[in-house]
């Protein structure tokens, strides 16, 4: 039987969607079936085989609906398959010390939760998007402080968009396989 996959996001200005997006587009030529939901707007969880949930990183640290919907559905992620993804400008650079400080923001703000066996956890490097329909539906403050943001990472990295699509196609290649893995 084809396996459903739950693709999970939270994101400010569309980042981490369209990396959503990405992954399960991947994930449905691997022959899956894929809903994409913001976290924001989830209903039923019991009919999926397989979660993988993002989040964007601010100040240091994952979205709060990120974190609550881990800590509210623990019991059936601890039971299936789940994958967990990170976007972050931290990550423009795939270093030790980048990935080893990106799971760290990570792993604290999962101190309070029982340990889940993870298939993964997916490190990738973020974008800032000043435009689109999540930065569109922003507050004015939230606009400003994301455009500020945009000017001191293109002053000091020359860009603003370090998504690696062939890592982010990769890397749910192998969910795929695991998914496939465990029947
Ligand atoms: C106000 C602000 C704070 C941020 N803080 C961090 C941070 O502490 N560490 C980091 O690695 N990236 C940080 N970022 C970069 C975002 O994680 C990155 O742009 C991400 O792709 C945003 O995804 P989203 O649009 O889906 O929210 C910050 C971005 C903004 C706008």
């Amino acid at each position: 039987m084809t396996k459903k996959v739950f693709v999970g996001y939270s994101t400010w200005s569309g980042s981490t969607h369209e990396v959503a997006d990405a992954i399960a587009i991947h994930l449905k030529k691997c022959g899956f079936e894929v809903e994409v939901f913001n976290f924001k707007n989830v209903k039923i969880l019991s009919n999926y085989d397989a979660f993988i949930l993002g989040t964007s990183i601010h100040a240091s640290h994952p979205s709060g609906a990120f974190i609550n919907f881990i800590k509210k559905n623990y019991t059936i992620l601890s039971k299936k398959q789940t994958a967990l993804f990170v976007v972050c400008a931290n990550m423009f650079e795939d270093t030790p010390e980048n990935r080893s400080e990106t799971l760290t923001w990570l792993q604290d703000s999962l101190k309070d939760i029982p340990a889940i066996s993870f298939l993964d956890i997916g490190l990738f490097g973020g974008a800032v998007i000043t435009s689109g329909p999540d930065y569109e539906k922003l507050n004015p403050f939230v606009k400003l402080i994301i455009k500020s943001m945009k000017k001191t990472i293109v002053e000091k990295l020359e860009h603003e968009d370090f998504r690696d699509w062939e890592k982010i196609t990769l890397w749910s290649e192998e969910i795929a396989r695991k998914i496939e893995g465990a029947v």
